[in-house]
This record gives structure tokens, sequence and C-alpha cells, in this order.
């Protein structure tokens, strides 16, 4: 009796200590297989008279059934376990909260360049933009800027190896200002003018152009970046005047800004490019800002010399240009106190603007 519970006790141990199917193949065939142990001891019966045959017999009957539940139950834990692995493996937990994809936005400079076109656009100007790697006739020359003006000098401008590789007197550069898109415009405009033959008897139409984009200089602290964001207006006509400069700029700051609580100055400045020229400032009546005069742009009438590389009579065709800056009024219109900001690339600040 004791060896057959022996024989029960190191099956269980034998059984529990596998760790794969295979495993317990193997060691199911040490006792139920042909030469296992209880197959041995069932054979070991033979030489028994009847009456020991039955009384061993169901002994040995309820040995293997407890060797055999022993070994379903081995299975089952096997089994068990290679489920509980694979689920591991795969599990998918669909009580996780699930993994947004984040809205993507407009830069506030962008907002503010969208801005001024749709403003512009509802008075008639067209959306133009050029190169931010300009040459010297563009940037400087055709707008009527001296050799020895100080925009032209290299610690002001970023100059930039030519092409080719050739040492020259006008390297490339970064553009400074939009302006250039001024002349790039117009001649183009002019051009597209002057093929049609028949028609230039007949006054140009108007050029009305705003060209918004990124300019560069040399220049870097809380309200100054070396890239930055400029939008150039130009205006050429018959008989466009300073007067129009006033009251299209003044009607645009209004709008922008959503407010009629403002006024604008006109300040008496320089520009090789326009003469008279002005500084354009605004003061708000109310808000953080109230009181102080806020500069916006330069401006004033194109300067002939201008017009003419335009490719026009000056004598016949005037107007204005001026040139503002998109990332102060992007400052002035959403209180931002640091340029810097804007170009840092940190989603805590420019989440807030969508
Ligand atoms: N280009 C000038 C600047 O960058 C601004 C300007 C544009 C002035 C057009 C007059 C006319 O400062």
């Amino acid at each position: 009796m004791s060896d057959l519970q022996a024989i029960v006790d190191s099956a269980s141990a034998a059984f529990s200590a596998c760790t794969t199917p295979a495993d317990l193949e193997n060691a199911k065939a040490q006792y139920l297989g042909k030469t296992g142990r209880i197959t041995e001891l069932m054979k070991g019966m033979a030489a028994l008279s009847i009456e020991e045959k039955k009384q061993l017999g169901a002994q040995i009957n309820v040995t293997k059934q407890a060797v055999e539940a022993a070994l379903n139950q081995r299975r089952d834990a096997l089994a068990d376990a290679t489920m509980n692995a694979q689920l591991a493996t795969e599990a998918l937990d669909v009580s996780l909260p699930g993994r947004a994809r984040a809205g993507g936005g407009l830069h506030p400079v962008m907002l503010t360049q969208e801005r001024i076109e749709g403003i512009f656009g509802s008075m008639g100007f067209d959306v133009a933009d050029g190169p931010e790697i300009e040459n010297d006739w563009f940037n400087f020359t055709a707008l009527n800027t001296p050799e020895d003006h100080p925009a032209r000098s290299m610690h002001d401008t970023f100059y930039v190896d030519p092409l080719d590789g050739k040492p020259t007197d006008t390297p490339p550069l970064l553009r400074t200002h939009t302006s250039p898109m001024q002349i790039r415009h117009a001649t183009a405009h002019v051009k597209a003018w002057k093929a049609n033959v028949d028609k230039v008897s007949q006054p140009m139409p108007e050029i009305r152009v705003i060209a918004p984009g990124r300019t560069y200089r040399v220049d870097s602290d809380a309200t100054h970046s070396p890239m930055f964001h400029q939008c150039e207006g130009l205006w050429i006509g018959e008989n466009v005047s300073f007067k129009d400069l006033k009251v299209v700029f003044t009607d645009f700051c209004k709008t922008f800004f959503e407010s009629d609580d403002l006024v604008l100055r006109f300040r008496p400045s320089f520009f090789p490019f326009t003469e008279p020229s002005a500084e354009i400032d605004i003061q708000f009546a109310t808000g953080p800002l109230a009181g102080r005069w806020l500069e916006v742009a330069g401006s004033g009438q194109v300067h002939p010399n201008v017009v003419r590389n335009m490719g026009l009579d000056p004598e016949r065709y005037i107007g204005f240009a001026f040139g503002m800056g998109m990332d102060r009024l992007t400052m002035l219109r959403y209180g931002v106190n640091d340029l810097r900001l804007f170009f840092d690339g940190d989603l805590r600040f420019l989440s807030q603007f969508q």
C-alpha cells in the first residue's frame, strides 16, 4: 500500500517538475507507458491468485487514477501558463485612455500674416512672395541705396558665398527687408503690361500688392531676432498719393486690432527708396499699452529713381510703399513682450494661440 502511495507521490513530483508539455509526456511514459511503473505492476499480477488479483488490481487502479489525475492537473496548469504568457505579450488594455493625436495649428506670426492678407485682400491688394536669398540689385541698388549705406555693411547683413565660389563685389545675401519685392513684382507687372503692345497707350493697371515673408539682419535681443518677418506694401498708379497711404494704413490698423480707439502718427524719417519717408507709429487709447507710441512700419512715397527701376516713367506714375514688422504686430496684438518666444519652439507658449 505504501509502495503504491510512494508511486503516486513520486509521479506527482515528477509531473510538477515538468515545465513544458514535451517534458510532461516523457514523465508520463515512466509511469503509464509500456514499461512504466504502473504497467509493470499490472504485469506482475499474472502470477497471483484470483483473490489476490481482485484485491491488488483494485488498489493498482486507484493508484493509476491518482497518477492520471496528477498528470491531467499538470497538463492543465501548463496549458494555462502558456495561455497566460501569450495573453501577457499580446495584452490589449481596453480601459487605457487612447493616445490622442495633438491638433496642430498655425504659428502666431502666421496667424498675423493670414490676417494681413485677408485685410489687404479685401482692399484689392494682390499677395506676392519671392526669394529670401537676394542679390545686391534687388535688395539695395534698385532701391536707390548708395554704396556706402550702413545696411550694406558686413556686420548688418548676412552675405552668402556665391554658388560658383568665385569672389565678387556683390555676393548674394539674405534679404534685409521685403522691399526687393517692390522691384520684383513691379517689373513683372510692367513687363506683362508692355507685352500687350496695343494697350500701352492706355494707363497701366495699378500695381497694388503686399509681399509678406522672412527677412534677416545681424541683430539679436528681446526685440530683435536675426530672422524676422516683414510685410511689404506697394501701390503705384497715376494718382496715388500720401493721403491714400494714410487712409489705407489707418484702415488696416483699425481692422487688424479690431479697435477704432487707436491713432496713427506719421513721423518724418529717411529711407533711400522713399521720398518723403515716414515711420508709422500707433497709439492705443485703452489696454495695457494705452498712451504709448509704438512703431509698426516704415513708409513713404516711392522715390522717382525706384519708379524708374520698375520700368516706369516717374513723371507719370507715383505711389507709396510701406514695410511693417509682422512679429511686432503679433506681439502687440497678443501682448507678448519677448520676441524670442516666437522662435523657441516651446509648445506651452505656441499652443496658447490655437
Ligand atoms: N524696408 C524698410 C525697412 O525694412 C521699410 C520700408 C518699406 C520703408 C517701404 C519705406 C517703404 O526698414
